[in-house]
């Protein structure tokens, strides 16, 4: 913790002394205990909305202990947060904007006043305008600069530019009815673009650039990049505006790269990076699986933020996942969660969280400033099942410490092979139950058990289904920034690094670190650098 005079508005409520005493009073509960007392147990301790059923019966809590965290949420706010947030206030403070994501996923008739504008209808105009041109592009109407169809599609953006997209047309590429191929460069690395590049065809090429500032450096060297690839190869300026569309909330300067600004489709300040998908930044995913499925997968986003907006706090789903991680951060001391998704079209699901999550989340101080006196948002991690099985779960039955796990699984897959499935589930079933029950035998083959989970679980991975999974961690992130008192929708903390190496990149142009900079480590690693670097550069 930072200092002695931290915030500990959060410890010294009633409610959380509550919550302190009643974990002592716990000790050591055992799950085991808890299901052979309670039958009903995990008929009472399950949730069900829309497609997805929660299992939150394999959590060391008690009904008390579900009673006293919805203390908490209301002494926190919790309600007037999700008021506040479908309402359009400024809740993100330090930036002094809303964050209005939900609004992008609104029906049209809904109305949403932003600074004396609609900003649903903004939303679904530039939805209109999306869907008329990934049909043109799909349909082949939209032809590249020398007449020829357009077959890849190259995402270029980074963060929440790139990990929404890239997750969901993984996890929908069932739903792609088109030849087209949907490629994503994220990071400032010459192997990944070249490497991407390489066995594409500038003519039969489009690339989207997805930056809600267009000032990211990585997003902007990649543009750059592939603009002169592109134009090496069809050397004309005009071929840039027949290749080259933006999502961006910053379209002068999207303008300014050569992007004709009836391809520049825009969201805005008020949606956050990481809440970006359901925008302009889902606009490879809605060329990878259509307009129509893309609506799919916002009306899932919309049913999940109706059940958030509505649902009583005690049968929220976002609001009982983001209690739930709470009560282990905050009384068991837990700093990292685990999820797995069975199911590899979700392969890409933990990563698209730990930005969601960790960006979040990954903060010490309160949204008034002050160092807090409490622990917020762990580490988020994971893998799909199985393949985590034979990674790192060894240390999840039987390692020092315990990391709490949400299982994702889908009772059909699309494809039918033999009986994959089944195998598949039975492993998922098994991981949960292995962890909360343990096994004993040998001291080195002894499973302590008594390890929580979450399982969620649906019938089949759809546009919808994803939507309301997208959204349901989404609102779990808001929940736990209102019980932790601090600002989910800034990221202040990435940008010392941007600065430095900013400076670094000149130090480097010029050959040689500048005189009384960079620690002795820094120093002699850029010097190693420099010795070793390509001299080409
Ligand atoms: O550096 C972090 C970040 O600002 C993320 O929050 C954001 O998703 C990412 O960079 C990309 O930003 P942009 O969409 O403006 O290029």
């Amino acid at each position: 913790m930072d200092s002695a005079k931290a915030s500990d508005e959060l410890t010294a409520l009633p409610e959380w002394r509550a919550l302190a005493q009643h974990r002592d009073r716990l000790g050591d509960l055992e799950l085991a205990r808890l299901f052979e007392d309670d039958t009903r147990r995990a008929e009472r301790l399950a949730l069900e909305h829309d497609d997805l059923l929660l299992d939150y019966s394999k959590n060391l809590v008690t009904e008390e202990t579900l009673g006293l965290l919805v203390a908490l949420a209301r002494a926190r706010g919790v309600p007037a947060r999700i008021a506040d947030l479908f309402a359009g206030e400024h809740i993100n403070a330090s930036e002094d904007r809303p964050a209005l994501h939900v609004a992008l996923r609104a029906p049209a008739e809904r109305t949403l006043e932003v600074a004396g504008s609609d900003v649903v209808s903004q939303a679904h105009g530039v939805l209109a305008r999306m869907a008329s041109f990934c049909e043109a592009v799909r349909s082949g109407a939209w032809l590249g600069y020398s007449g020829r169809r357009i077959r890849h599609v190259v995402n270029i953006g980074i963060g929440g530019s790139d990990l929404g997209p890239r997750m969901a047309c993984r996890a929908l590429a069932a739903y792609t009815d088109t030849d087209l191929q949907v490629h994503f460069v994220a990071n400032i690395d010459a192997d990944d673009l070249g490497g991407k590049l390489a066995g594409l065809d500038p003519a039969e090429t489009l690339f989207v650039v997805c930056s809600k500032t267009f000032t990211t450096e990585e997003t902007l060297a990649n543009a750059h990049a592939a603009r002169a690839w592109l134009l090496g190869s069809l050397a004309d300026e005009g071929a840039v505006a027949r290749h080259f569309v933006a999502a961006s909330a910053n379209l002068e300067a999207a303008g300014r790269f050569g992007i004709d600004p009836a391809l520049c489709f825009e969201f805005w300040d008020w949606v956050g990076g990481r809440f970006s998908l359901a925008s302009s930044v889902g606009l490879s995913l809605m060329l990878s699986i259509g307009p129509e499925r893309f609506r799919e997968m916002l009306a899932g986003m919309h049913s999940m933020d109706e059940h958030f907006r509505v649902a009583p706090l005690e049968a929220n789903m976002p609001v009982l996942l983001g209690l739930l991680g709470a009560w282990y951060v905050g009384f068991y001391g837990v700093s990292s969660e685990c999820v797995a998704p069975y199911s590899e079209a979700l392969a890409d699901f933990p990563a698209f969280l730990q930005q969601l999550e960790m960006e979040s989340n990954g903060k010490r101080v309160s949204e008034t400033g002050e160092p807090l006196a409490h622990q917020t948002g762990p580490v988020v991690w994971g893998q799909s099942g199985t393949r985590g099985q034979h990674a790192f779960f060894q240390m999840l039955h039987q390692g020092t410490r315990w990391v709490p796990c949400d299982f994702i699984g889908f009772a059909r897959g699309h494809a039918r092979v033999a009986d994959h499935q089944d195998r598949l589930m039975a492993n998922l079933f098994a991981q949960s139950e292995a962890l909360a029950f343990g096994h004993t035998g040998s001291p080195e083959q002894s499973c302590p058990g008594n390890r929580p989970s979450n399982t969620l679980l649906a019938p089949l991975l759809t546009p919808r289904t994803l939507g309301q999974l997208v959204a349901l961690y989404e609102h779990k992130v808001v929940v736990q920034a209102a019980v932790w008192g601090i600002n989910a929708f800034d990221q202040w903390g990435v940008e010392l690094g941007k600065q430095l190496a900013g400076r670094i990149r000149q130090e480097i142009e010029a050959g040689g670190v500048s005189e009384g900079q960079h620690d002795g480590s820094t120093r002699a690693l850029i010097e190693r650098y420099l010795a070793q670097r390509d001299p080409g550069d």
